[in-house]
């Protein structure tokens, strides 16, 4: 058995201190009926920090955008009540010892006219597409990224003015700011499509705005992956030069932790090194990364075909990770569906007590609280 006790030092990000490196991955939990996250995420959240999760990041929470959601019961970044929710979640999270951001989110093409509540509103993109060639969304005007960006801006601002420890901007998984970054669904001839630089003006123009709305010391995480949701074998960076184009200006724009998912954290991002694609991006950065994927778990969380939920997976060995992050290969360590199944994994783990650690089944989905 290996050492564990690398996960639970102290660390300081520059401007983010923690108190281990195990970070709580942003799960969608449909736990917010109006859109409010009320007293069930409290708890969902009270649990998790109690675990002893270094930085609990949150669920996506939709910006003020008409056309930011697509999924029920999710909740907004937006709006009294809703935010009244939020700090009740930060500071509950506090008083447990824990830090927290929230995931700021805006699906793009992944809303399907019809979902409620804003009823019969599109999907936004880049080019009209959530599948890569196929036409059925709308596409978004210079009008409308501006209303985007601004409303990035807005959630980055009162998560500040919540008490919240950081935001992270959701850049992955072939939601809206990946659609953009992502030629498969970015088929724009204007300042915002083409080139790998003008497919980044997007997320660098959210990211300066969110800068601009927080100010110089407060840290803002950006999660981005090769992969979609629409093509999991898709790839942003073929090689190592072309994610060194993408990540240079988002880590310019004002990046302080780079969120890099993956769906199996052991395998290498390129042919050339053993690298993973936290480890490429803390290199070509110099920037704080976190790997993510299938951590304490022997399955990825890719339904299995003709399956519909996240994948049911066995407790799994801890050693890669640890391996990794001893040679300073990324510095966090972003825990999903074990997490879900097991809210006190930091502890757990941290007292070396692995036969107590469950399996994450489908079940641990519906039963929350
Ligand atoms: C139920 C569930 C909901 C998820 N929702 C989000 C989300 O809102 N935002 C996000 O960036 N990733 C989301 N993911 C992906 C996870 O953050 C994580 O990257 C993925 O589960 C892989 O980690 P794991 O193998 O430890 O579960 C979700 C995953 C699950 C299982």
């Amino acid at each position: 058995m290996s050492d564990n006790s690398i996960l639970f030092h102290n660390v300081d990000l520059g401007k983010l201190q923690l108190k281990n490196r195990v970070v709580m991955a942003p799960m969608t939990r449909n736990l917010s009926p109006n859109n409010i996250p009320g007293e069930k995420s409290i708890e969902y959240y009270r649990q998790h920090a109690a675990g002893g999760t270094g930085l609990i990041i949150t669920e996506g929470t939709c910006v003020n955008h008409i056309a930011a959601n697509g999924y029920p019961d999710v909740p907004y970044f937006h709006g009294e009540e809703r935010l009244a929710g939020w700090k009740k979640i930060a500071d509950t999270v506090h008083a447990e010892g824990g830090k927290i951001a929230p995931q700021l989110w805006h699906c793009g093409g992944a809303r399907k006219a019809g979902t409620m509540p804003e009823g019969d509103v599109p999907g936004f993109t880049p080019s009209g597409m959530f599948v890569a060639g196929k036409v059925n969304r709308y596409e978004m005007t210079q009008d409308d990224i501006n209303d985007v960006v601004q409303a990035f801006a807005n959630g980055a601002k009162d998560a500040k003015a919540l008490g919240f420890d950081a935001i992270e901007i959701h850049g992955a998984h072939g939601y809206l700011i990946d659609q953009f970054l992502w030629e498969g669904n970015n088929q724009r001839d204007d300042a915002y499509g083409g080139s790998i630089e003008k497919r980044g003006r997007f997320a660098v123009e959210i990211i300066e705005a969110c800068r601009a709305a927080v100010g110089e010391d407060f840290p803002i995480l950006f999660r981005y992956s090769q992969w979609k949701q629409q093509d999991f074998t898709a790839r942003l960076a073929q090689t190592p030069a072309e994610l060194e184009q993408i990540l240079t200006q988002l880590s310019n724009a004002g990046v302080d932790v780079f969120h890099c998912s993956q769906r199996r954290f052991w395998e290498p991002e390129f042919e050339s090194s053993d690298l993973n694609f936290a480890g490429w991006t803390k290199k070509l950065t110099g920037k704080p990364a976190i790997t993510v994927g299938s951590v304490s778990l022997n399955a990825d969380f890719i339904p299995l075909p003709g399956e519909s939920t996240f994948r049911e997976a066995e407790p799994a060995s801890l050693d890669e990770l640890v391996r990794r992050i001893t040679a300073d290969e990324f510095d966090l360590v972003a825990v999903g569906r074990a997490m879900i199944a097991n809210p006190n994994w930091a502890n757990l783990v941290e007292q070396d007590r692995f036969d107590d650690l469950q399996p994450f089944r489908k079940e641990d989905l519906a039963a929350i609280v």
